[in-house]
């Protein structure tokens, strides 16, 4: 279950992304917002960490304007590892040597049709288990 969250700066590209996520079968969990209303991005980015932390979702997208107030919030919830992504190297590097559980898109920033194929390659890249990366992530939260 992947659990998918925006503001309002967020809110156009969230529902493509969820068309995507559809498109491929992908099981997804929104927590809203729900219109282009001006809200605050914590209430929402929050809520899609907490789930990815409690295990209740195993993976979190999260949207705002430029993706940093929301990677912001998440890394603050222990267990989750958020990183913004606008590019397709980062979003394959940051799967195999992060092994993020969140990431982070600005919509003001990165355009739909390079967001999903950031989000296509985040969800798709597995993470490369080298003892090294393990290490490295086990050191964030000690
Ligand atoms: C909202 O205007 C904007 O601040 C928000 O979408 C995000 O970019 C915050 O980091």
């Amino acid at each position: 279950m992947i659990a998918i969250g925006c503001d309002h700066g967020g809110y156009e590209l969230k529902k493509e992304i969820i068309q995507y996520l559809e498109s491929k079968n992908l099981a997804y969990k929104d927590f809203g917002c729900d219109s282009t209303a001006s809200v605050d991005y914590p209430v929402y980015g929050k809520a899609v960490a907490k789930a990815v932390a409690s295990g209740e979702c195993e993976k979190g997208i999260l949207i705002c304007g430029t993706g940093i107030g929301m990677s912001i919030v998440a890394n603050k919830v222990p267990g989750v590892r958020c990183a913004l992504c606008s590019d397709c190297f980062s979003a394959e590097a940051t799967r195999e040597h992060n092994d993020t559980n969140v990431m982070a898109l600005g919509a003001r920033v990165t355009g739909p049709g390079l967001a999903i194929k950031i989000v296509d390659i985040w969800l798709n890249t597995p993470f490369s288990g080298d003892e090294r990366h393990i290490r490295r992530i086990n050191m964030i939260e000690e």
